[in-house]
């Protein structure tokens, strides 16, 4: 039994990990966002794949509704083997044209969400001294992205959450890895005006968070920076 849960699933990255999960022998898969119909495309493709999928429509902003997602899983399933941070949202905007609540939103969907789903699984895993979280940062945690000031100060942060999970989970049984992805083709850049060559598959991201996660248990992946062949966007 392998259990796995994901969020933001339901599309790009996250139903791309989903995806490849559903591959792995008696994968059981939460699947989480905030728009079921979307999750529920994805799972049908994961089910097809052979995978045993849960449908958990959350906002993971929401204290409240990540507490309730996370019962759900613990009472199916038990702890996750695989947690993956992954939701997130890309507003670009400079500074002079951010508001403050703009700044605040992203900082919920690209910070907050995976404090609070962290926190919500993390003493279950503590308690079986296993299993494996991944965030979903980006090159936007370790550069400047002039005109991207509230994402790119959110992965910057999530990069600081990241680590202290790391360091205060090492002697527990827990790995923790960041990934720090550069452009990948997903809904995210729709309207960009570049051909699809230019970005990564999101299956390559997929692709990497599966390898990872078989490595040996005495060996974990900190941080991971995949990039465009031919560089940033
Ligand atoms: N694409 C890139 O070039 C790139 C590069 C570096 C890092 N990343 C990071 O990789 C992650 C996935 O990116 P992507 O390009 O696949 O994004 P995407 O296509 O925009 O998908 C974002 C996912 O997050 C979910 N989500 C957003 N806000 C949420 C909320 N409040 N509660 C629950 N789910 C929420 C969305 O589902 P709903 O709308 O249904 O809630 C969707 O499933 C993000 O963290 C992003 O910052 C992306």
């Amino acid at each position: 039994m392998l259990v796995v849960v994901i969020t933001g699933a339901s599309q790009g990255i996250g139903a791309a990990i989903a995806r490849a999960f559903a591959e792995e022998p008696q994968a059981r898969l939460a699947l989480v966002a905030r728009q079921q119909h979307k999750l529920e495309a994805v799972a049908a493709d994961c089910r097809a794949r052979g995978a045993d999928v849960l449908v958990l429509p959350c906002d993971v902003t929401d204290e409240a509704a990540v507490a309730a997602m996370a019962r759900q899983v613990l009472d199916r399933w038990g702890a996750p083997d695989v947690l993956v941070n992954n939701a997130g949202q890309f507003r670009p905007a400079p500074l002079r044209e951010t508001s403050v609540e703009t700044f605040r939103a992203q900082l919920e969907a690209n910070l907050t969400s995976a404090f609070l789903v962290t926190q919500a699984f993390l003493e279950a895993m503590i308690a079986r001294r296993q299993g494996h979280i991944f965030f979903m940062g980006s090159v936007a945690s370790i550069r400047a992205y002039p005109g991207s000031v509230a994402y790119c100060a959110a992965k910057h942060g999530l990069l600081g959450l990241a680590r202290v999970v790391r360091e205060e989970t090492r002697t527990l049984g827990l790995r923790v890895t960041v990934l720090l992805p550069g452009a990948t083709y997903t809904p995210s850049w729709e309207g960009v005006d570049l051909p699809e060559e230019r970005f990564m598959p999101a299956e390559d991201i997929a692709r990497t968070v599966r390898a990872l996660y078989h490595l040996s248990p005495r060996t974990v992946a900190e941080e991971i920076v995949l990039r465009p062949q031919e560089g940033d966007i």
